[in-house]
């Protein structure tokens, strides 16, 4: 067997994993509630009237499960000066050509992008959520900021579903990743060759 190197804990993947279910869920039954043309989505969670019932709760849940995710990795996210050069170098990179770049730590350029538009969208979709929440708290506020969180809720679940479709793609583009959040660990070669950064950080302290 190859060495393999700890990419995730066992409580990152759990949480992973269930962001992913509720994230699923409330893709489907969001766009159940969005248009008739995708109201027999709304089958999944029992019909019309459960959609309606069980949306926010479960958008709460995936916030606040989502919430305590992004803050383990939100140093690791931080935009650098290296990754601007990656970013500068992206057509050179699809070509193979690698020689001279920064080296990349924890994660690419392109996942700090997808990480920070899921804390906005994420924020947002909860903010303007708790706004149009009938019968609960749409009461306590004006009817225009209502219809603007209407339109900001379609907007930014639109962001987000487009996000993750991104996300999977890339997971499964890349291979030798999704062992990392299901197995917890991935090849010393694969960590070589998509983050030289981390892996010889991770050397260093083992
Ligand atoms: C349902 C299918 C999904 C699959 C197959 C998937 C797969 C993966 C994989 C393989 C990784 C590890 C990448 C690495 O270590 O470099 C990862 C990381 C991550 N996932 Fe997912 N994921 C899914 C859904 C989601 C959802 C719904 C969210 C959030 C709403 C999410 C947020 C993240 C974040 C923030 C990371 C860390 C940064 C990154 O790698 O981009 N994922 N995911």
């Amino acid at each position: 067997m190859s060495e393999l190197v700890k990419r995730y804990t066992s409580r990152e993947r759990a949480n992973h994993w269930f962001i992913a279910i509720c994230f699923i869920l409330l893709a489907v039954s969001g766009l159940a509630l969005f248009h008739p043309a995708f109201f027999f989505l709304s089958h999944l969670l029992g019909g019309g009237t459960w959609s309606r019932i069980l949306h926010p709760f479960i958008g709460v849940v995936l916030a606040l499960a989502f919430f305590f995710f992004a803050i383990g990795m939100w140093g690791q996210n931080k935009i650098t000066a290296a990754d601007r050069e990656w970013q500068k170098r992206l057509g050179d990179i699809l070509c193979n050509k690698t020689q001279g770049l920064p080296e990349i730590g924890k994660y690419n350029i392109g996942q700090k992008y997808l990480f920070w538009t899921l804390v906005l969208s994420i924020a947002l979709l909860l903010v303007s959520g708790i706004a149009i929440w009938q019968p609960w708290f749409t009461p306590a506020f004006p009817i225009g900021i209502v219809r603007a969180a209407a339109l900001l809720h379609a907007v930014a679940g639109f962001v987000a579903i487009l996000a993750i479709i991104i996300h999977i793609y890339s997971a499964i583009w890349v291979k030798g990743s999704i062992r990392g959040m299901t197995r917890g660990t991935v090849s010393a070669a694969w960590a070589r060759h998509h983050h030289p950064g981390w892996y010889n950080d991770v050397k260093k302290r083992n």
